[in-house]
This record gives structure tokens, sequence and C-alpha cells, in this order.
């Protein structure tokens, strides 16, 4: 029997099945980052649609860490009343949701700050000195603090796809020479206190996970596989809720990409771009509730993925922009997702630019 819609727990939360709707940024905030009335009837199709759980697309935890236009902000009270009106829609259908919380670091488009001072043909950002990192720090806790206040479930820290805890991890970007530089043990530390001072903020009862990348699949140097288990190894010890795996960003390589991120061909869960290294990373940390993410569209991966134990939950993001009720047609026997991978919802057309829409589907 498939594992698709059977319940799974995340400590205190019963999940109604193993669908997950990975953060997905919708660019349709006001400029205060204050959510704005068309993504409430979204978040509403898209809870409605069987989802088992939802990860809200990422709030800027700093004015100075916002990533795009038309990003949600989770920085003062002027943000709760719209982010409560959306738990409230969510939780109105037994639908659990969590707030992902980011700093944009030097893809920012405020304040280009990254670890150390990065400057290549594509970047041009400045050394986080130890205020701007306390203030990092704080400014993830405080957005904790808000997304509980508003009702969420709790909080996902943005570890990847190159945003800035991302790039503290990356020997490439971080050169560093103090205690948030060198060694793996330091770099990760920005991630564990900004972990630590959430807790403390929030206490035990929310969940706290972390979206990381097993491999940046960057050219030279970045977080591969041997990095990446070593990390969820230590997330693990200090008790992390649940790991969502995911890779790549801005400095991937997409031929690097294709061949190390790949499961064997002839393997049921090919379509599934991280699988080879969930395989590693499920094996570390066995005990760890594990999503995995990126490119998962057919219902055959998905059964595989789960009886193979290589995840506890199917994530998925681009399938869920035109088809938010897939969950619902999967369970009546729709056997893949119809998002054809165009990647228009994420071209410079579209991106920051408009609301989450589809180039397949006429608008
Ligand atoms: C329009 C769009 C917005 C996204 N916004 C976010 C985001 O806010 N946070 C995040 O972690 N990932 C974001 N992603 C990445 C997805 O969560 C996911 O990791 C990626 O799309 C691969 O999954 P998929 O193949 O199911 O689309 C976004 C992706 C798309 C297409």
């Amino acid at each position: 029997m498939s594992k698709i819609f059977t319940s799974f727990k995340i400590k205190n939360l019963e999940l109604k099945n193993r669908l997950i709707r990975s953060a997905t940024t919708s660019y349709w905030s006001d400029e205060e980052g204050v959510l704005r009335a068309p993504i409430l009837e979204y978040y509403d199709a898209l809870a409605k649609g069987g989802l088992g759980f939802i990860i809200k697309g990422h709030s800027y935890v700093l004015e100075s860490g916002k990533a795009h236009t038309g990003q949600s902000g989770l920085t003062n009270e002027r943000h709760l009343p719209k982010m409560e009106e959306l738990v409230k829609i969510v939780h109105s259908h037994d639908v659990p949701i969590i707030a992902q919380i980011n700093h944009a670091g030097m893809s920012g488009k405020v304040d280009r700050v990254t670890a150390s001072q990065y400057i290549t043909e594509n970047w041009e950002a400045r050394e986080a000195s130890l205020d701007d990192i306390q203030q990092i720090i704080e400014g993830f806790a405080n957005a904790a603090d808000l997304a509980i206040q508003a009702g969420f479930d709790g909080v996902q820290i943005h570890a990847a796809h190159g945003y800035l805890v991302s790039q503290f991890l990356s020997d490439r970007v971080n050169k560093r020479e103090d205690k948030y530089g060198g060694p793996l043990k330091n770099r990760v530390r920005l991630l564990l206190d900004i972990y630590d001072v959430i807790k403390k903020k929030i206490g035990n009862a929310p969940i706290v996970a972390v979206k990381m990348n097993c491999d940046d699949f960057a050219p030279e140097g970045g977080i591969t596989i041997k990095e990446s288990v070593v990390i969820a190894n230590w997330l693990d010890e200090k008790g992390i809720d649940l790991i969502e795996i995911s890779g790549g960003g801005p400095e991937q390589n997409r031929d690097i990409r294709k061949t190390r991120a790949k499961p064997v061909e002839e393997s049921l869960y090919y379509e599934a771009n991280f699988a080879g290294h969930a395989e590693k990373i499920r094996n570390t940390v066995p005990s760890v509730p594990l999503a995995l993410v990126d490119g998962i569209r057919n219902v055959s991966a998905m059964n595989a993925i789960l009886d193979c134990n290589l995840a506890d939950l199917i994530s998925m993001s681009k399938p869920l922009i035109n088809e938010p009720d897939f969950p619902n047609k999967l369970r009546e026997g729709q056997k893949e997702a119809s998002c054809i991978d165009c990647r228009e919802c994420v071209s410079k057309e579209r991106f920051g630019k408009m609301m989450l829409s589809c180039a397949q589907l006429k608008d």
C-alpha cells in the first residue's frame, strides 16, 4: 500500500499525509513587506488542495536582508495581522503551516553583506562585522517570535540556496579568520547560534526546521555531501525537528549538478534530483524527520522515496503553482504533476515581479 496518504508526526504535530509544500515566495507583499490579499487566496487553494503540511515562502528577518521586491517580512508588528489571517485560513483546512525565515546576504537588494568581502564578476558584498552578525542572529529570533505570535506552528531557517546562512557555511565565500570562519565547526556557528536563540525565544513546543543544501554544486569549494552529512549530524545533536534536503543556488554549475546529484538511472526515484545525497544523509541521521525536495513529480518516485526510507516527506514547489490541488488529484488517481519544468516561474521576467504564476496557464 502506498505510504503517500499515511499520517506522519513531527514532534506533536500530526500531518495527515506525506505531501508538503516547499517554501515558495510570491513577490506579492507591499513595499513594507505586508502580505496582500491575492496571496491569501492562493494559500486557501493550497490548503484545500490536500497537502499535509505547508512551508510559507521566505520572509526577511531584517529590512537589510530583503531578497527581492514583493517579499514578505517578519520584522515588526505591522506584519502580524495579515500573517495571522493567512495562518487562520490554512488552519481552517486542518493543515499545519510554518514560516520560513531568511536573510539574503550577498543576494540582498539593500545591503550586500556576507561572511567575508566577496568581489567577483557577479558579486560585490562587504564582510559582516561581529555587530552585524549579532543583529542578524537577533533578527532571526525576533522573526521566529513574530511567526509564533501570528499562529504559525513553527519556523524553518533557510540555510540553503546561497543565501546568507548558506554563504557562511561555504568555504568558497567564507574566508573569515574568527570564530565564524575557517573549519566547518566555525562556519556552521552562525546556523547553530540562530537555532539556539530561536529555541530560547520560542521554547520547545513549536517546530524548528532547517532547509539545507546537500551540495552547492559550485565549481570550486562550497558545501558538498562530505560536509552536509556532518552538518546534519550536528543539527541532530541539537534536536532539530525536521531537515529539508535541497541543493544548488546562484553559484551552482549545471554540469556538476547533473553528475554529482543523481542516483543511478535505473532507480525508481531517479527524478528526485538530490536522492543520491539523501541516501547518505538518511544513513547519517536515521531518526531525524527528513523532507526531500527538487524535481519530484511522479507517484512512482514518491512511493519509492518513502518505501526505500530515503525521506519521510515529499516536498514540492513548482508543481503546486499551477496545481495547488495536486495532492487531491493524486489521491484521485492522477499519476504525475502537470508541471513541465519550463522554469518560467523563476525567469527574469517573472521573478520578483509577478504573483506566483505559471507560463503554461492562460493568465
Ligand atoms: C517561484 C519560486 C519561488 C521560490 N521561493 C523559495 C523560497 O521562498 N524559499 C525556498 O527555500 N525556496 C524557494 N524556492 C525553491 C523551492 O522551494 C524548491 O526548493 C525548488 O523549486 C525545487 O523544488 P521543485 O522541483 O518541486 O520546484 C522557490 C521556487 C520557485 C519556483
